[in-house]
């Protein structure tokens, strides 16, 4: 199987644009984005030339790298063509010959040979940051931006310049090695006519994968899709039914089933959700109140949940896991799914909470409870405990590594019948609720744990916990999660 893949972004783009992908082949393959000159951790160097001197480029990184054991080559869109020009002269290049080439929304070389004009016919940054954004290439808040659009557009045109000395040349030997064409269904620069093309160019059919409803930038809107296919292409076209893929399997859907992606169920009108339309975006990344789903974080603070878990079972870190405010149960069954999944049977996870909704702020609370006035949205936010509890039975998750703590936090936290514990998961909005998590559970946390603050967005959930690093001399550095949490991992 091959173990190290190595990615070359598109036009303009950076090696950052496989950060999520990489993400998601963690631990299967190792996965090393490439760079040019002129751009990302290579932003002082002077870009290339042309054409040539880019592959040459590329080349060396690749030799530098390439481990014994095998390789394979990735390119998204115009990276793709770089990619399939290295691996065609892999032996000039003195490299060994990779054993499969995946190219993402890649139209073929002929297209691109056509597509090169002249610089003068290019446009306005403005004009190239549209065509960007239309593809999905950027967002839409950079590019409004006009600095973060220049440079994004300065790299476009450093790429497009390498393309305008790029000529096709057909003949040659065929590739040699297996090639796969991953096509978004909605891409406007791909089309039937690109499997042809790349048939042509490979001196075999390649082995097409399309993506429904996807655009062209595969390899940022659909990571875990493009992650999954391109297992399967990397273990030999072979779907992997081996226990690990299939914990990961049960993992995945566990997320998408929690967060309720699977029947897309419509928000709760909400201020920050008026017209109280599914929308993925916000539904991944917890910007919502869903009306049915059992968590309100989104997928990507569960996969936070699901790496800090695995984290601490390989590394052995003794202790339970702990949430404080758990709402309809979610993320509380996720940890318990992870248990399940990973055949854990003497850890518990303890789910603390009022069952009743948030806190009403007495006099003398911390300014920023009583302005935020929670408790006003209990009709949500109170969810019983018998309904928890049957959440947890639908996912067949209810057993005796479950322990509820009913009550305010204030109530219940200072007397948490456990000696250890490996994660703290804070989710109680509040500075009141944070602090008193923090003040009562934090000592009992082993080195080597995790403190995830769900809410660190919020200033209030903020505040408590820098009040309470700040106290305590706690300087290991927070990471950010989404944008809307954080973490951080206690080393002492
Ligand atoms: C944002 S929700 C939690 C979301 C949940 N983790 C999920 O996965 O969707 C906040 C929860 O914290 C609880 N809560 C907040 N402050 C509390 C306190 N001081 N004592 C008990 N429960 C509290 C509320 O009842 C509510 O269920």
């Amino acid at each position: 199987m091959t173990a190290t893949l190595f990615c070359v972004p598109h036009a303009g783009g950076t090696a950052g644009v496989f950060q999520d992908l990489t993400r998601h082949l963690a631990g299967a393959f190792q996965v090393r984005p490439l760079e040019l000159p002129g751009r990302g951790a290579r932003a002082r160097e002077r870009p290339c030339a042309d054409f040539a001197e880019a592959i040459r480029d590329l080349a060396r990184q690749i030799r530098e790298a390439a481990p014994p054991g095998g390789w394979a080559l990735l390119g998204h869109s115009m990276g793709g063509l770089l990619a399939y020009e290295v691996a065609r002269d892999h032996r000039a290049l003195g490299l060994t010959r990779p054993e499969r080439l995946l190219l993402s929304a890649c139209p073929g070389p002929r297209w691109h040979a056509a597509a090169a004009e002249p610089e003068a016919g290019w446009g306005s940054d403005r004009d190239i940051a549209e065509r960007l954004v239309a593809l999905g290439g950027l967002p839409r808040e950079v590019a409004v931006d006009a600095d973060a659009a220049a440079y994004f557009t300065g790299l476009v045109r450093q790429d497009a310049r390498l393309l305008t000395g790029y000529r096709y040349d057909p003949a040659g030997e065929p590739l040699g090695f297996p090639l796969a064409l991953f096509l978004g269904s909605a891409d406007p620069l791909t089309d039937a006519g690109t499997a042809a093309e790349w048939q042509e160019a490979a001196g075999r059919p390649p082995r097409v994968r399309r993506i429904a409803d996807a655009g062209h930038s595969l390899v940022t809107e659909r990571p875990e899709e493009m992650a999954r296919m391109l297992s399967e292409e990397l273990s030999g076209g072979q779907v992997d039914m081996g226990p690990d893929a299939n914990r990961e399997r049960y993992l995945d859907l566990m997320k998408k089933v929690l967060t309720n992606v699977v029947y897309e169920d419509a928000p709760l009108p909400s201020e920050w959700s008026p017209d109280a339309v599914f929308d993925p975006v916000s539904r991944s990344t917890g910007l919502d109140w869903p009306s049915q789903a059992h968590t309100m974080v989104g997928a990507r603070r569960l996969d936070n949940v699901q790496s800090c878990v695995e984290q601490v079972l390989r590394d052995g870190v003794p202790g339970d896991f702990i949430e404080t405010g758990v709402w309809r149960g979610g993320t509380s069954i996720f940890m318990r799914a992870v248990l399940q999944a990973w055949g854990v049977t003497d850890r518990t996870v303890w789910a603390a909470d009022s069952f009743r909704g948030m806190p009403e702020v007495a006099d003398g609370a911390h300014p920023g409870d009583v302005a935020l006035g929670t408790h006003r949205f209990n009709d949500v936010m109170g969810v019983s405990l018998d309904t928890v509890r049957r959440n947890f039975r639908t996912y067949g998750l209810l057993d005796d590594q479950v322990r509820f703590l009913p009550g305010w936090f204030k109530d219940t936290l200072p007397s948490v019948p456990v000696r250890d514990l490996a994660l703290i998961r804070l989710d109680g909005d509040l500075y009141e609720s944070t602090m008193v998590a923090l003040d009562h559970l934090y000592a009992k946390l082993s080195p080597g744990g995790f403190v995830i603050v769900d809410d660190y967005i919020i200033d209030v959930c903020r505040q408590a916990v820098h009040d309470f690093r700040d106290r305590h001399g706690i300087t290991e550095p927070l990471h950010d999660i989404d944008g809307v949490g954080a973490y951080w991992r206690r080393t002492r």
